[in-house]
């Protein structure tokens, strides 16, 4: 097989640069750096019908994937996860078709190991052998276990607060754990400094060109699990907005390699009240996002103060004709139950929080409950149990008490 990558391009000044070293932001501008594909001679030669014999991973997609010589892709068999018809949810808000896009089950627990794949082969394929990355988390772990199977150097950096199962998986996949007291900005800092120093490439989150090609494959599987029909509504957890661009992006190439016809969805952003700077910005009408202070939520993924490509996220949710909207720590908790408890699926928090969102849009009355919505579960909930339950060693909240020993018998004599 072969890529059809071409070069790099510049979201915002359009300046072009060679793919064949490395790059991280555009050199002209600093803004978000996109790989570009030769989709002409893509569309002549790659028939969309080839794709369904192929292995349930995301390098199903590969002609679109910016790998070049398939020896140095690093897979631990990510993506093409399931597309589940949530009947029981959908009963009870009254949405016949409402889809759960489960990331769960994807190498270490979430869909960043989408990013992860495609950055760190590439990263392989330039010669780049020690990486480093700022993260709420799951990142970091999907960083570490790409490295220890490429057998390269992961650095990673991460609030002195992340889940404890992303704090102890880096550890045990042998890379260099950095807590921060701070945020993921403050992390940032600290990962590209070390880099400087070290010689580390810093693979921050739409600061490199290849995160994003990994996660558009979302796009792709999405399409392909639907007939070659996009969605009416995807609801996505947003942070950095890595996820909800390379979606859009997917689609355009879609487009373009005339696999679907017309793109019918409409973006929604979920974000946390406790730290919205992309909602905030939709309201006001704004192109870019003002940080947002004191950014609090216990869904990790999306406490993010500001976003390098808040002007991609933006457009997309406005070109998508979508919708931005906040919930509130309480609801993302309730709505981990909701969802386990209706359809078996345990979401991690910002999962959670497409549910409330979709519930509180509903109510609204702004999303057609007749449309086909798909609802992203970014990861599972198993590496969140310090934040969803008690203490160890105490019962969790709703738990019955164990039963009490049954009396021994009086020895009667
Ligand atoms: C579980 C989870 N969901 C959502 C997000 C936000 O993803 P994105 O950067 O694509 O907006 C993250 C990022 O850390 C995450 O870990």
């Amino acid at each position: 097989m072969r890529s059809y990558l071409s070069h790099l391009e510049c979201t915002s000044c359009g300046v072009t640069c060679s793919a064949e070293e490395p790059h991280r932001t555009c050199p002209a501008c600093g803004k978000v750096l996109y790989a570009r594909y030769d989709l002409p001679h893509a569309r002549r030669e790659v028939d969309r019908r080839a794709i369904a014999s192929r292995p349930a991973t995301l390098w199903r997609y590969y002609e679109l994937m910016p790998v070049r010589h398939e020896e140095n892709v690093v897979s631990l068999g990510e993506g093409m996860t399931p597309l589940l018809h949530a009947r029981n949810l959908g009963k009870q808000l009254g949405c016949t078709r409402l889809y759960i896009k489960d990331e769960g089950g994807n190498p270490t627990g979430s869909f960043k190991a989408r990013g992860m794949a495609a950055a760190v082969s590439k990263a392989r394929e330039l010669g780049l052998r020690k990486l480093t990355v700022p993260s709420a988390g799951n990142a970091a772990g999907a960083l570490a276990a790409y490295c220890a199977a490429g057998g390269m150097e992961a650095h990673v950096f991460m609030p002195r607060d992340a889940p404890q199962a992303n704090q102890q998986e880096c550890l045990d996949a042998g890379a260099r754990l950095t807590l921060v007291d701070g945020l993921i900005g403050d992390a940032g800092r600290l990962s590209r400094e070390q880099a400087a120093k070290e010689g580390l490439f810093d693979l921050s989150t739409l600061q490199e060109p290849y995160r994003a090609e990994g996660k558009k494959t979302m796009g792709y599987e999405l399409a392909e699990q639907l007939g070659w029909r996009t969605p009416d509504v995807i609801v996505y957890p947003t942070g950095g907005g890595t996820g909800i661009v390379g979606i859009w992006k997917a689609y355009q190439e879609m487009l373009a390699l005339g696999w679907i016809d017309e793109v019918t969805t409409r973006m929604v952003a979920v974000q946390s009240d406790g730290c919205a700077p992309i909602v905030r910005a939709l309201h006001a009408g704004a192109g870019h996002a003002e940080p947002w202070q004191d950014a609090r939520t216990i869904a990790a993924g999306i406490r993010v103060p500001s976003a390098i490509g808040d002007y991609l996220i933006l457009r997309a949710i406005r070109e998508s004709g979508g919708a931005g909207v906040m919930v509130s720590d309480q609801e993302i908790l309730a709505e981990v139950k909701a969802m386990a408890s209706a359809e078996g699926v345990y979401p991690c928090p910002e999962g959670a929080a497409t549910l409330a969102g979709l519930r509180r849009l509903l109510k609204e009355g702004a999303l057609d409950p007749e449309a086909t919505i798909v609802l992203m579960n970014t990861g599972t909930a198993y590496k969140y149990l310090d934040v969803l339950s008690p203490k160890r060693g105490r019962r969790p909240a709703g738990a019955s008490p164990p039963p009490r020993a049954a009396r021994a018998p009086r020895n009667v004599s």
